[in-house]
């Protein structure tokens, strides 16, 4: 390609490697993460495809601008380059606000700065957005309030137990008397009854902080599960919509609490959207690879490949709510509980995961992400597919 024989702004060198052709321009396209350089004078000379989305402008427009102008006033930020420029060293500043951007205003930003030594003054400058380290530590908040409810749930639990053996007893005796197209739904019943006590098993012991029996298994399985409960039950007049990734590898995770988790947000999701036109909840799974979180408090990075999302076009979570909606006891609803989310909350972090939502009118999505269960877990045998002894399961990749 030849250069352009257009006039420029003449803002950049011509023969800088940020605005040539070539394989590290279509690096720092391809980059998911801002990346941006100014010269010695804080003009930008360099942005990559990320950047256009994260500061709300064109490449255009960002290539004519001082990064003051991008930057909120007084950002650290702008600090953080002189510190770069003068030091000629890398630097790296954590949790910074992002300034006036239109698609970041809310959110912190780690900013990594380097020098570029072959264009003395200028200064590259990354960005990575915090969002879901910050949500992650609002999540830790609300597990203080889970383990408030100790006390409480265990109470409930012994009070369900025992109406629960008589109704799996009904089903047992009717599963020996209907017709044989009908057995699959008392079946249903007793195998839920017995997941439901598993689970007060678990709720008795809310505050207990022992680690959940987890092994590899196929996401979709649990998936397909609660779509069968879901469509017999709590969200019958709702259209299911699946849009899963085959190739999604095994969780390393409990299979009764996945069931639950999902079962949780899919009751939520088909109450809010009783009185939807064309109600519907879409299920998806992705394998995310990049996404790592930083443990708090420790240099420890944990990976969580694998997403789950589960979306409804309802109205969306009442405002007031938003923020505290994974508490024990919150609840919008006359004849709620608000134990929902909470062991939700308290089950996915058990799991190491995260979950996070985002609510709209028309779209709320709560999305889960899970570890991939390390290659040398085979994974057990599941309810649906029972694998012989003899046989011999593939594990994980
Ligand atoms: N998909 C959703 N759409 C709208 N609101 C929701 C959704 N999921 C949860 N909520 C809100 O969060 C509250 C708490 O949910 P949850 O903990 O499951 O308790 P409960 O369902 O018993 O009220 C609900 O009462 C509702 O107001
Ligand atoms: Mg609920």
């Amino acid at each position: 390609m030849s250069n352009s024989s257009k006039l420029s702004t003449g803002a950049q060198p011509p023969d800088h490697p940020a605005t040539g052709g070539g394989l590290e321009n279509a690096v720092f396209h391809a980059l998911q993460q801002p990346v941006i350089v100014c010269d010695e004078n804080n003009r930008i000379t360099f942005a990559n495809y990320a950047a256009q989305s994260f500061f709300g402008a064109s490449r255009q427009v960002l290539l004519r601008q001082m990064l003051d102008k991008i930057i909120a006033f007084g950002s650290p930020i702008l600090e953080l380059v002189e510190a770069v420029r003068q030091g000629n060293v890398p630097m790296t500043k954590y949790r910074v606000v992002a300034g006036p951007m239109r698609s970041s205003h809310e959110s912190k930003v780690d900013v990594f700065a380097s020098p570029l030594p072959e264009f003395p003054g200028s200064v590259s400058l990354l960005f990575q957005q915090r969002t879901m380290a910050d949500k992650i530590d609002r999540q830790l908040v609300s597990q203080g309030a889970v383990r408030s409810a100790t006390g409480l749930a265990a109470m409930l639990a012994h009070e369900i137990k025992n109406p629960l053996s008589g109704i799996r007893g009904a089903a047992q005796l009717l599963e020996q008397t209907i017709a044989e197209d009908e057995k699959l739904l008392a079946r249903l019943i007793r195998d839920e009854t017995d997941r439901i006590v598993k689970l007060i098993d678990r709720v008795e012991i809310f505050g207990d902080q022992r680690p959940v029996e987890r092994h590899a298994l196929n996401v979709h399985v649990a998936l397909d599960r609660v779509k069968l409960l879901a469509q017999s039950g709590i969200a019958r007049t709702a259209s299911i919509v699946e849009n899963y990734d085959p190739s999604l590898p095994d969780v390393f995770g409990n299979e009764d609490q996945l069931i639950q988790v999902f079962i949780n947000l899919i009751k939520n999701a088909a109450e809010a959207i009783e009185n939807t036109d064309k109600p519907t909840i879409t299920i998806s799974t992705k394998f995310v690879p990049g996404v790592k979180i930083s443990v708090s408090g420790t240099s420890e990075r944990i990976s969580l490949p694998l997403e789950i999302t589960i979306q409804d076009n309802g109205p969306g979570i009442p405002e007031e709510i938003l923020p505290i909606m994974f508490e024990p006891f919150v609840t919008g609803k006359s004849g709620g509980t608000g134990l929902g989310l909470a062991l939700v909350a308290k089950m996915v972090a058990d799991h190491g995961g995260i979950i996070e939502c985002d609510s709209q009118p028309g779209r709320t999505r709560f999305r889960i992400l899970l570890p991939m269960a390390p290659s040398k877990i085979l994974p057990l045998p599941t309810k649906t597919s029972p694998l012989k002894a003899t046989s011999n399961p593939k594990a994980t990749t």
